[in-house]
């Protein structure tokens, strides 16, 4: 059984899906870490109801991001994780756990990539009056939001308001990512 590490910093309900999932076994992996770098987000109560062993930190209180970076690798290595997932984790991975883990990093973004990188990928989607929406799950490099896309599912949305993008982007992203990390570790 495959050994699976979420990073999230918000909500937290793609981290929801993925747990659920290996759970009540649609996926044949458990979640053995989830990571989070806001301590006041709403995913470390859902870790904590489910028994999920977490480590959640404020970057401000170390002196670099290798520095947290290097006991976040520490910490997988000790789980033993097969991949990690990125799910609404805001920060850009740096050096140190690309190197460990390079070719083992996924992260889910609200876009067809490669339109619409960064932070508010919906917000400008919106603002351009785009009318096919959609979902990427890609394997992490340096670039921000740049490596090779491993699925995406579109939808149409003609309308401008952003929360009802999200709400419907939401539900597909819950479905794909389990789906492709069902693929993955197949
Ligand atoms: C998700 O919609 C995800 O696509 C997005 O953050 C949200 C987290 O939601 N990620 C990015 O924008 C990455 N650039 P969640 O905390 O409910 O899973």
């Amino acid at each position: 059984m495959k050994k699976l590490a979420v990073f999230a910093s918000g909500t937290g309900s793609n981290f929801e899906a993925i747990a659920d999932a290996c759970a009540d076994g649609r996926l044949d992996a458990s979640v053995v870490l989830m990571v989070c770098d806001k301590p006041g987000a709403a995913v470390v109560a859902k870790a904590a109801c489910r028994g999920i062993p977490s480590f959640v930190f404020s970057p401000k209180d170390y002196p670099s991001k290798e520095v947290f970076e290097t006991e976040i690798v520490r910490l997988l290595d000790e789980a033993g994780v097969d991949l990690v997932c990125l799910a609404g984790y805001m920060r850009i991975v740096g050096d140190v756990l690309l190197k460990a883990y390079e070719g083992r990093i996924i992260n889910i973004h609200p876009s067809l990539l490669p339109a619409f990188k960064g932070a508010h990928a919906v917000e400008q989607a919106v603002a351009y009056g785009v009318k096919v929406y959609g979902i990427s799950i890609h394997w992490v490099n340096s670039d921000l939001d740049g490596g090779r896309i491993i699925a995406q599912r579109a939808f149409e949305y003609d309308g401008y308001d952003p929360e009802e993008v999200h709400r419907i982007g939401q539900k597909i992203e819950h479905q794909l990512y389990v789906e492709t990390i069902s693929k993955l570790i197949q």
